[in-house]
C-alpha cells in the first residue's frame, strides 16, 4: 500500500535556480539562501520518497491565457524542463509515475474534483527549483514525480478550502494505491511577494511567520482565508500560498514540523521552507 509519509513546502523563486546554473549559490547574497537548504538535503537523503506529488503553478510556460486549467495532472512518463525564455533550465528531465498519476486523478475525478489529465507537458520554475533545493545538481532526479499545477496566475484561483479538500482527495488517492510506494507531497510557492504594480516588493514577515506557524498547528484557520486576505496582506504573487494548503490538506493533522526556515531578501520574494512528517514513520 502507498503512503504519504510527509510534506515539503518552498518558495520557488527563479532567480534561485538561475543561481545554481551560473555557479553562484555561495556569492554573500545567496550563501544565506542555500545554507537554509543544508538540513533538507540531509533529510531528503535520509527518508528517500519513492514518488513526489508535486503541487506547484505554471507560470505561462505550458499554459497560456488560452487554456487555464484549475487542477491538471501530469500523467506522461516525462516532462521536460521548460524554455522561460532564456533557454531550458540545465537540470534532468523529470521522470514521472504514470500508473500513479492516473490512479490519482481517476480517484480524485470520481470524488468530484475537476482535474485535468495532461499527456504532454513541460515544467518550469515552479517545479525544478524545489527540486534543485532539495536535491542539488544530480545527473538524474533520485525520485519520480508527479506534477499537479493548480491556476494561481488568472482570477479565479481555486479557493483555500477547495485546495485543502483537494489535498485530502489526495491522500485517499494514494493510500487506495496497492504498490508500497514512499510518496511525499510538496507545495511550492509564497511567501509574500508582488512583481508588479504600486506594491511591487512587498514583503510581510508577521503575515507569513504567522502562516507557517498555523501550517502546522492551525491549517483549519488558514482554510477560512479568502483570496483578498492573500492580496491584501501577502501581495498579488502572495496567492501562490493556498497551494501550500493542497499539501497540508494531504497529511494528518497531527503531522510533526520538522524543519522551518525563513529568510529575506531573495529576488522579490520572501522565501520561506517547511518539513512535515506524518506520526507513525
Ligand atoms: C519571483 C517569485 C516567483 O514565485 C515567481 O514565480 C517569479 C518571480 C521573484 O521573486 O522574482
Ligand atoms: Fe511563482
Amino acid at each position: 500500500m502507498a503512503r504519504i509519509t510527509a510534506g515539503v513546502t518552498t518558495s520557488h523563486i527563479p532567480a534561485v535556480g538561475a543561481a545554481i546554473d551560473l555557479g553562484k549559490t555561495r556569492e554573500p547574497y545567496w550563501q544565506p539562501v542555500f545554507a537554509g537548504y543544508e538540513l533538507s538535503k540531509q533529510w531528503i537523503a535520509e527518508h528517500r520518497p519513492d514518488v513526489i506529488v508535486l503541487v506547484y503553478n505554471d507560470h505561462a510556460s505550458a499554459f497560456s491565457l488560452e487554456i487555464i486549467p484549475t487542477f491538471a495532472i501530469g500523467c506522461a512518463e516525462s516532462f521536460a524542463p521548460a524554455d522561460e525564455g532564456w533557454g531550458p533550465r540545465p537540470v534532468p528531465t523529470v521522470e514521472g509515475h504514470p500508473e500513479l498519476a492516473w490512479h490519482i486523478a481517476q480517484s480524485t475525478i470520481l470524488d468530484e474534483f475537476d482535474m485535468t489529465i495532461v499527456n504532454r507537458m513541460d515544467v518550469d520554475h515552479g517545479l525544478t527549483v524545489p527540486l534543485s533545493l532539495m536535491f542539488g545538481q544530480p545527473a538524474a532526479w533520485p525520485v519520480k514525480v508527479i506534477p499537479l499545477a493548480v491556476n494561481v496566475v488568472q482570477y479565479p484561483p481555486p479557493t483555500g478550502h477547495r485546495c485543502w479538500n483537494l489535498g485530502r482527495a489526495i491522500r485517499k488517492a494514494v493510500e487506495s494505491f496497492d504498490q508500497d510506494l514512499n510518496v511525499m507531497i510538496w507545495g511550492t510557492g509564497g511567501m509574500s511577494h508582488q512583481l508588479q504594480g504600486p506594491r511591487a516588493g512587498l514583503i510581510n514577515r508577521e503575515f507569513d511567520t504567522r502562516f507557517l506557524d498555523d501550517l502546522t498547528k492551525d491549517p483549519e484557520r488558514l482554510v477560512k482565508l479568502p483570496h483578498v486576505d492573500y492580496v491584501r496582506e501577502a501581495g498579488s504573487e502572495g496567492i501562490e500560498l493556498v497551494m501550500w494548503l493542497i499539501m497540508r490538506g494531504a497529511l494528518d493533522p497531527a503531522a510533526r514540523e520538522v524543519y522551518r526556515f525563513y529568510h529575506v531578501p531573495a529576488s522579490n520574494t520572501a522565501v520561506g521552507h517547511i518539513i512535515l512528517e506524518n506520526p507513525g514513520r
